[in-house]
């Protein structure tokens, strides 16, 4: 039930290929891939021509979180570029309702991300036209962030208010993810993981890595 999706932020970007062909026969389920412009977040990392090279490496769905302002003007690129998820912040969508029609439209599967200090009320009436919900367990912009518990009330309220409408969209939560850190999320109703330092920075390799957290949420 639980998926696993290591974040790439986190790989070694010299030998992208390789390392993404590595977690997904490590037995990775999406390949989570984080757009960070320098603007929305104070980081940079990477555009459509990495998605794209990404592509070709793996058949694993390509999970793309989009860390940047105005992001659409850019959902095509990402939907051409070979994403699978095309995942937008509730925080820069003025128009979020017309955000996630337009990457419905593109024939992408839409995801909605909110930050730590974001409340589910958001998006409360974007739910039923959502794929997935990702809840950010550290402010977006760097790896190797500390979880912060808050974000485990936050994935209970959004599984009630979904329980109460009748949909199973899957909550998906980013950030400080590890063996340790893991099970309350998942009790809270959480069940797509997001990892970077915790997959690419085990200490004995990337299937136990997974394993340990697979066996962690239970
Ligand atoms: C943070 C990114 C995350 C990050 C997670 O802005 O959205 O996907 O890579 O890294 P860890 O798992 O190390 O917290
Ligand atoms: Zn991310």
């Amino acid at each position: 039930m639980v998926k696993i999706c290591p974040s790439i932020l986190s790989a070694d970007f010299a030998r992208l290929g390789e390392e993404v062909k590595a977690v997904s026969r490590a037995g990775a389920d999406y390949i989570h891939v984080d757009v960070m412009d320098g603007h929305f977040v104070p980081n940079l990392t990477l555009g459509p021509p990495i998605v794209k090279a990404v592509r070709q490496v793996t058949d694993l769905p390509l999970d793309v979180h989009l860390m940047i302002d105005n992001p659409d003007e850019y959902l095509e690129d990402y939907a051409k570029a070979g994403a699978d998820f095309i995942g937008v912040h509730a925080e820069v969508c003025t128009h979020l309702h017309r955000s996630l029609g337009r990457i419905k439209e593109l024939g992408k599967k839409s995801c909605v991300v909110l930050n730590p200090a974001t409340s589910p009320a958001a998006i409360e009436y974007v739910l039923d036209m959502v794929d997935m919900i990702l809840v950010m367990s550290v402010n977006p912009g760097f790896g190797g962030q500390k979880f912060i518990p808050s974000s485990i009330a936050k994935i209970k309220a959004i599984k009630e208010m979904l329980d109460a409408r009748s949909l199973s969209v899957p909550i998906q939560v980013d950030g400080g993810i590890t063996a340790e850190t893991i099970k309350d999320p998942a009790l809270a109703g959480a069940t797509v993981f997001v990892s970077g330092t915790g997959v690419f920075g085990h200490k004995d390799g990337y299937q136990a890595a997974m394993e340990e957290m697979r066996n962690a949420a239970g």
